[in-house]
C-alpha cells in the first residue's frame, strides 16, 4: 500500500506535520509520497493511481473550516472502491471548528475510509508580527510524539485483517453552540468584512516577492500588486514584502484573535482520534 500525503500550508506548520508523517512512515518501511497542493492541480491529482492507497490529507483551519482549495481538490479526486484516509488539521488555538469532521465525511464519501484523524495546535499564522505570536513554538514536542503515535496506530490498523474504521461521532467534539456558530461562518464571509489588501505605491517597488509567496497564485503585477478574488487572506504577501508596502494592523488582529480564543470552549490541545 502507498501512503500519499497531500497538504496545503501557506505558513509552513501543516507542511512540518506532513513531513513528520512521511518520515515516520518511511522509518516503518512503508511507501510514502508527499504532495504539496499549492503546486499540484486537479488534473495532476487525477492522473495518480488512487487504488490501494492511504490518503493523508492536511489543511490549516481557516475561519472554522478546512481551506476551500483543499475541499475543492478533494472533491475532484476519483471515487475509489477501497481506499483509506487520515485527515489532519493544524489550528491556531482559536477553534478547529468543523474542519476535521467535514474533511472526514468528504473523504468517506469519495471511498477513502477514515482510519484516524488528528488536530494539531500550531502558531496562529496571523500573529507573526507581534512580539509573542499566538501559540508560538507549536507544533512542538507533544505534537511530534502524537504524530508518531498516529502513524503507529494507522499502520497497526492497516496490518490488521479487518482494518477497522474511525467512528465519525468521535469528531463531534465541539459543544452544540460552537458547532452551530462554526456552521454559519465561512472564509468568504469573514473576507467580505475585511478591508481590501492594497500595496502602497509609494513603498512598493514591484519586486514580485508577493507574487512568489502567494500559495494560491492570485497576485498579478500591474505594475503594482493586484490581489485576485481567490485570495485566502493567508497574508504571506504581507509577511514577505521587503518594503512593508501592505498595511496590516498586527495588534488589532492579535487582540481579535485573543477574544475569539477566550470565547471558544474548545480545549486548547492537540488530539488524535482513532
Ligand atoms: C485567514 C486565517 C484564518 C484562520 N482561522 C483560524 C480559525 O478559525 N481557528 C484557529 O484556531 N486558527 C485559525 N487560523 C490559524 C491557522 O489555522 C494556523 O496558524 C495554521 O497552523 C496555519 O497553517 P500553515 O502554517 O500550514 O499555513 C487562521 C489563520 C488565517 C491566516
Amino acid at each position: 500500500m502507498l501512503h500519499r500525503i497531500l497538504y496545503f500550508s501557506p505558513a509552513g506548520t501543516t507542511a512540518r506535520i506532513a513531513g513528520w508523517i512521511d518520515r515516520d512512515l518511511r522509518e516503518r518501511g512503508r511507501r510514502s509520497e508527499l504532495i504539496n497542493l499549492a503546486t499540484c492541480d486537479s488534473a495532476g491529482l487525477q492522473a495518480f493511481d488512487w487504488s490501494n492507497c492511504c490518503l493523508w490529507l492536511g489543511s490549516p483551519v481557516y475561519c472554522d473550516h478546512a481551506i476551500p482549495l483543499v475541499e475543492h481538490q478533494l472533491s475532484q479526486l476519483p471515487v475509489v472502491v477501497q481506499g483509506f484516509s487520515v485527515p489532519f488539521v493544524t489550528w491556531g488555538g482559536v477553534t478547529s471548528g468543523l474542519a476535521l469532521p467535514e474533511l472526514a465525511t468528504r473523504l468517506k464519501k469519495q471511498g477513502f475510509k477514515p482510519l484516524a484523524a488528528a488536530k494539531f495546535l500550531a502558531e496562529h499564522s496571523s500573529t507573526w508580527k507581534v512580539s509573542e505570536p499566538f501559540y508560538r513554538g507549536y507544533p512542538g514536542r507533544r505534537e511530534r510524539s502524537l504524530v508518531q503515535q498516529l502513524v503507529n496506530r494507522v499502520c497497526e490498523r492497516l496490518d490488521c485483517e479487518s482494518n477497522g474504521e474511525l467512528n465519525l461521532e468521535k469528531l463531534n467534539y465541539l459543544p452544540k453552540r460552537m458547532r452551530e456558530a462554526s456552521a454559519g461562518k465561512t472564509l468568504a464571509l469573514v473576507k467580505s468584512a475585511m478591508p481590501p489588501l492594497v500595496a502602497d505605491s509609494n513603498r512598493c517597488t514591484a519586486c514580485g516577492f508577493c507574487v512568489q509567496h502567494c500559495p494560491v497564485q492570485c497576485i498579478t503585477l500591474d505594475p503594482y500588486p493586484v490581489i485576485g478574488s481567490t485570495c485566502i487572506r493567508c497574508m504571506q504577501c504581507v509577511r514577505h514584502c521587503p518594503e512593508e508596502a501592505f498595511s496590516f494592523s498586527a495588534e488589532t488582529v492579535y487582540e481579535r484573535i485573543m477574544v475569539m480564543a477566550e470565547e471558544s470552549d474548545e480545549k486548547k490541545e492537540s488530539q488524535i482520534y482513532i
